[in-house]
């Protein structure tokens, strides 16, 4: 059985290229960065490059750059970083209601340490109202975070209106770009953002690696303390072959943006009419903003069939998809994503979200098409 994966939005495969890159680094360079002997000079030059190669594609210059060991520690050392440096201008934040994980927690933590936590709530097609947001800040508001693009649904949020308004009214702004990253053009400084997250292994980039961008003139307190290293702002012996891949990768992720764009927008057109034709367009409702959404991700519910019941046919069919939701304790737990668009309860309870990534093609969809058919159709006849 020839398995296909269609959850490039938990992860992607490395690229031969982006592991070829990790290994010479690896096999080559032993020093640690903090040396001042030639070993350490090597090791810190492959630091220096893969930051300035990242921070060339992404609008940023190398200084706003602090490595971090991915998307969730990015996304704590702007939040608990900004409440401390804000903390006496105001204990208020504005979090989105479907953020990642990453960000929900640590605000949750950081309502237990007092600080003041308003949720802005999305509508059915899982954006925020910029309106909303401007009426709800407050004098005593520390930080807004809102995240470029959602990681179940795909939507895309207003960022850099939210940013401008931020910007305007003195409030630190955090966005959470690591599923646009590789998606969508990502200029940080053009985004009005204080702070922006970055992961690399949703770029066929090695897992255990990102990157916080802090704008000029952002002073963030570091989340790790120890040594000197990225100019105290992340302290511990650099992740030298995790950087070189991490620079690898957003080299091929923004290579060819259109080629890649037409790919994917191909994928998701074919799997959508596929899926008319093949259970007809009444058996599925596709989650998300049909204007505003990263190509990649494709969330759609069958209220015919449960969630678990799909995911798990699809799985002995050797297809990887996503729910969508946290798996707890072997059951699946609705996702806070589609609980906030505020979605009829079936649509809830039957998602799944599909991700592309470079290794998918034409033929894997036709099967992902067909195995969704045969499974509705056996759903339909035990009726
Ligand atoms: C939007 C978003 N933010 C943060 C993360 C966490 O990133 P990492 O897995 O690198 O810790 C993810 C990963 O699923 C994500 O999709």
């Amino acid at each position: 059985m020839n398995k296909i994966y269609m959850d490039h939005a938990a992860s992607t495969p490395v690229h031969p290229l982006v592991a070829e890159e990790m290994l010479r680094v690896m096999t080559g360079t032993y020093g640690n960065a903090s040396s001042v002997h030639a070993f350490g000079r090597d090791a810190k030059r492959i630091v220096s490059s893969a930051r300035e190669q990242i921070a060339a594609a992404i609008g940023a210059k190398p200084a706003d750059l602090v490595f971090t060991s991915g998307g969730t520690e990015s996304d704590n050392a702007a939040l608990f970083g900004a409440a401390a440096a804000r903390a006496e201008h105001g204990r208020h934040l504005l979090v989105s209601e479907v953020e990642h994980h990453a960000v929900l927690h640590a605000a949750e933590s950081l309502a237990e340490q007092g600080f003041e936590v308003e949720y802005i709530p999305v509508d059915t097609l899982g954006r925020v109202s910029v309106d909303w947001i401007r009426e709800h800040t407050r004098p005593d508001t520390a930080l807004i975070s809102v995240m470029l693009a959602n990681n179940e649904v795909g939507t895309i949020q207003p960022v850099r209106e939210i940013g401008a308004f931020a910007r305007e009214r003195g409030v630190w702004f955090h966005t959470d770009a690591v599923q646009a990253l590789g998606s969508l053009p990502i200029d940080c400084a053009d985004l009005n953002a204080d702070l922006i997250s970055f992961s690399a292994h949703k770029i066929n980039g090695p897992q255990g690696i990102g990157a916080l961008y802090v704008a000029p003139g952002i002073k963030l307190p570091a989340l790790l303390r120890g040594g000197n290293q990225e100019r105290k702002r992340r302290a511990g012996t650099e992740n030298l072959a995790g950087m070189a891949g991490f620079a690898a990768a957003v080299e091929l992720a923004v290579s060819d943006p259109q080629a890649r764009r037409a790919r994917t927008l191909a994928l998701r057109a074919q799997l959508l009419d596929g899926l008319s034709a093949a259970i007809g367009e009444s058996s599925f409702v596709v989650n998300g903003d049909p204007d505003h959404h990263l190509d990649h991700i494709v969330n759609v519910s069958f209220p015919a069939v449960g969630t678990e019941t799909m995911l798990m046919n699809l799985d002995m069919a050797g297809i990887a998809v996503a729910s969508g939701s946290a798996c707890t304790s072997g059951s699946l737990e609705t996702s806070h994503v589609l609980r906030a668009m505020n979605l009829p309860e079936n649509v809830l309870n039957s998602a799944i979200r599909f991700s592309f990534g470079l290794g998918n093609n034409s033929e894997e969809i036709e099967t992902v098409v067909k195995t969704i058919e045969t499974i509705m159709n056996r759903v339909r006849m035990k009726r």
